[in-house]
């Protein structure tokens, strides 16, 4: 057997952020693979095992003896009895932990949009798809094949099933590929984040719910569902089971989570309830846009337009949160808490009166009439409390930042509450053996 590549002596050299972590770069046939022995390289540097899978149209532009090169590791350039794909990318010991494909031709992404797998690297994407490893796909191509709208739509699709896209870059009539330094950034960013939530079941509620007043219309609020979907995607990245119970909001849900879609409020409690008594979970986030009001019955036709006055009766709807806790009274529960142009004061003292009322765990208040921290914003303002009433502040993000942070403060209550209860338990243990 020959010794080890002497290509591996630069693993680590720059860091060791990625040790221990394997990565299948898949190549195709994009003028932009001359990148790919520098993107192998410094992802190498920063401790990761690199390992080439090509496209025929791909080895017609840069040897696969090059990438074996700068690898250090066999490049796969055709599937045989082997089952390469199932041994890179499917459930499989020695798996990759993340499937990069850089460049990704037109070709490929049009592909792998419609599970079409006719090339190593078409098939082991598809694998790693199912085998729910992080599949990173950055688009390389001249401007006029970007523009096409199915390429467009494509990009669109693959982002629905969870595949992370990054770039292109517009320069010189190109849809380049991303920089080297913003492809292996992200990469390690996916890579390191903690799973600490392995072993933990998390369920959702997000978007807004519907109340109809007749066969066609309804009562309900702009809520896009993009913080319940950064909450979900953030827990299941981060290693958790996770349930999604989602009202007809805008945004995609992962792919890699349980979605149970509901319309009205009632659907939402009886999902929710549903899920409570079947699953014992750890946390439960009601970040729903729930209506508190439904019409007192709703109309089962089309109610003819025209008429002078309509009056319509509203009647309470039973509070979500309130038949979870009786329902779950274990679990951690976070609530939610929308405002409209309040003082942070008001803000916070309407947010702890609801913590304490509905025996919250943690609350989460934001005032919806701030610029960009509204229904369907991207970004968030917000007020976390825990049940000390302690006042965390997470100043305008990303909901994806947000979310985080959200789940760093759980965890933080989480594991202390638990740790009580270990060492009462060890406590009295320790007496009764007296
Ligand atoms: C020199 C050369 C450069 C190419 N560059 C690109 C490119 O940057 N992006 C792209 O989408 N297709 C490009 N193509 C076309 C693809 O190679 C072609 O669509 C091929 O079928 C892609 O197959 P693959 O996706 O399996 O690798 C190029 C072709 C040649 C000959």
């Amino acid at each position: 057997m020959l010794p080890e590549h002497t290509s591996k002596q630069i693993i680590g050299t720059k860091s060791q952020i990625l040790k221990g972590k394997k990565i299948a770069l898949c190549i195709t046939g994009s003028v932009a693979a001359v990148e790919c022995p520098i993107i192998a390289r410094e992802l190498m540097r920063h401790g990761a095992e690199v390992y080439a899978v090509m496209s025929p149209a791909a080895t017609k532009l840069i040897s696969p003896a090059l990438m074996e090169w700068a690898t250090g590791n066999p490049v796969v350039t055709e599937l045989t009895g082997m089952v390469e794909h199932i041994s890179l990318a499917g459930e499989h010991p020695n798996a990759v932990s993340i499937v990069l494909v850089a460049p990704a031709t037109a070709n490929t992404i049009s592909k792998i949009a419609y599970g079409i797998d006719d090339t190593p690297v078409t098939t082991v994407v598809t694998t790693a798809i199912g085998a729910k490893i992080p599949v990173v796909v950055v688009p390389a191509m001249h401007e006029s094949m970007y523009h096409h709208p199915i390429i467009l739509e494509n990009l669109k699709r693959l982002e629905a099933y969870g595949i992370e896209i990054i770039g292109p870059r517009f320069e010189e009539g190109k849809a380049k590929i991303a920089h080297i330094n913003t492809i292996v950034a992200r990469v390690i960013e996916i890579l390191s984040k903690k799973k600490d939530m392995k072993g933990l079941k998390v369920l959702i509620t997000g978007g807004p719910t519907r109340e109809y007043i007749d066969a066609v219309r309804y009562i309900s609020n702009p809520s896009s569902g993009k913080m319940g979907v950064a909450l979900a995607e953030e827990a299941a990245l981060r290693g958790a089971e996770v349930t999604l119970i989602y009202g007809p909001g805008t945004a995609e849900p992962p792919f890699n989570v349980k979605v149970i879609r509901v319309e009205t409020t009632k659907e939402m409690l009886d999902a929710a309830l549903s899920e409570v008594g079947e699953k014992c979970y750890d946390i439960i986030i009601c970040a729903a846009a729930v209506s508190d009001y439904a019409p007192e019955s709703k109309v089962n036709e089309k109610i003819p337009s025209g008429k002078e006055n309509l009056q319509i009766s509203l009647k309470p709807l039973p509070k979500v949160i309130d038949a979870i806790r009786l329902a779950a009274p274990k679990a951690f529960l976070v609530g939610f808490k929308a405002e409209y142009g309040v003082s942070k004061e008001e803000l916070i003292s309407r947010a702890i009166k609801k913590l304490r009322n509905a025996n919250l765990d943690m609350i989460v208040a934001n005032d919806v009439s701030k610029p960009n921290a509204g229904f369907s914003a991207e970004s968030n303002e917000v007020y976390v409390i825990d049940k000390r009433e302690n006042v965390h502040h997470i100043s305008l993000s990303n909901k994806k930042i947000v979310a985080s942070r959200i789940f760093d403060l759980i965890l933080e209550e989480l594991w202390e509450g638990k740790e009580k209860i270990i060492s009462e338990e060890l406590i009295s243990q320790t007496r009764e053996s007296l």
